[in-house]
């Protein structure tokens, strides 16, 4: 991975490889959140792969394939070792962990944390500048497990500093990248400044293919959201927030929340 990653400028270049020889599918699974009726694409890394597993999905606007779009609505699926390695897991919208907005997330005393980062190196990355934005629709954490689905703005265009980037959903394919620890970051009540362990659970990138996930009910699930965080700070919005320990509400309750 390290001498694809590092020796092609251009990811493109290597997206042939990638789908034949990685042990990872970029074709899409449609998955249904019961408690959203949410649909997203999902690509799921096996057990072998990452230790309790890793799965990120995506539902876009429906215009997605045509138009690029600026935003999406995700779905992470996480694994927590025991209950002191409750772990992070992220993804990069760009595949490579370098020159691409990167969004991770945590399980911190029964709620989910996240954080916009980015880094031009293989180092701890720097909190990210640009003008993403993540509102929470839900989300679970088990003794094994966490999740989360949350829109995510402004999150498939970025900059920081004089670079910029993108995933072009009108393509159909976009490149993506996963990584997965089981110990969580030190500071963690405070996201915007943690300090984080290296991915020791894990990471890889694949390329992606879009199929279900544009949806003409995008634009209301876009509404359901709690929570609000941008790459410094995380911010209750609601005092209707789910707890993410506790059985999300009925999708025809939240539904009336709107
Ligand atoms: C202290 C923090 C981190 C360190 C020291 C670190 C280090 C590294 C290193 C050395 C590699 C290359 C490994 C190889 O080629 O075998 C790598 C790859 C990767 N990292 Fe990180 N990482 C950190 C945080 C993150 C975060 C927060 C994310 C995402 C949210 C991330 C996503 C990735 C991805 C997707 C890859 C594979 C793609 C690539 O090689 O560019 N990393 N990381
Ligand atoms: C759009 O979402 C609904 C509700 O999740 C789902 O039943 C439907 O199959 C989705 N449409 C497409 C084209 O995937
Ligand atoms: C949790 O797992 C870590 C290894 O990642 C281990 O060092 C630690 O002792 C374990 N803690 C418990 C309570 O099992
Ligand atoms: C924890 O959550 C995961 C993912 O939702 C699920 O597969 C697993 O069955 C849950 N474990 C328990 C003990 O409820
Ligand atoms: C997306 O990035 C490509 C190069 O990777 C560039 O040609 C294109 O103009 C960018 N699009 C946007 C909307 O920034
Ligand atoms: C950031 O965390 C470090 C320890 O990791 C601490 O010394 C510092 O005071 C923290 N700063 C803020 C603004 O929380």
């Amino acid at each position: 991975m390290r001498f694809f990653a590092h020796a092609f400028a251009a990811i493109a270049a290597v997206v042939p490889f990638l789908s034949t020889s990685m042990a990872q599918s970029g074709t899409p699974v449609a998955y249904t959140d019961p408690d959203t009726d949410i649909t997203f694409d999902t690509w799921t890394v096996s057990e072998t792969l990452s230790k309790g597993g890793f799965t990120f999905g995506i539902a876009l606007p429906s215009d997605a394939l045509t138009t690029d779009a600026t935003e999406f609505i995700g779905y992470l699926l996480c694994s927590s070792q025991n209950a002191t390695a409750t772990g992070w897991c992220g993804v990069s919208l760009g595949g490579t962990m370098t020159n691409s907005l990167l969004l991770l997330a945590y399980p911190y005393k029964g709620n989910i944390l996240t954080s916009f980062r980015y880094t031009t190196g293989y180092h701890m990355p720097d909190v990210y500048t640009g003008n993403s934005k993540l509102s929470q629709i839900s989300s679970t954490i088990n003794a094994t497990h966490y999740s989360l689905i949350f829109r995510c703005s402004n999150c498939l265009q970025w900059s920081q500093g004089s670079a910029n980037g993108n995933a072009s959903t009108s393509a159909g394919l976009v490149n993506l990248g996963w990584a997965q620890s089981f110990p969580g970051p030190e500071n963690p009540s405070s996201p915007s400044n943690i300090t984080l362990h290296y991915h020791d659970n894990g990471h890889n990138i694949w390329a992606a293919t879009l199929k279900n996930a544009p949806n003409k009910s995008y634009t209301d699930w876009a509404t359901m959201t709690k929570t609000t965080a941008t790459g410094s700070s995380s911010t209750k919005i609601s005092t209707t927030t789910i707890p993410a320990s506790s059985t999300p509400l009925p999708a025809k309750a939240r539904t009336t929340q709107k």
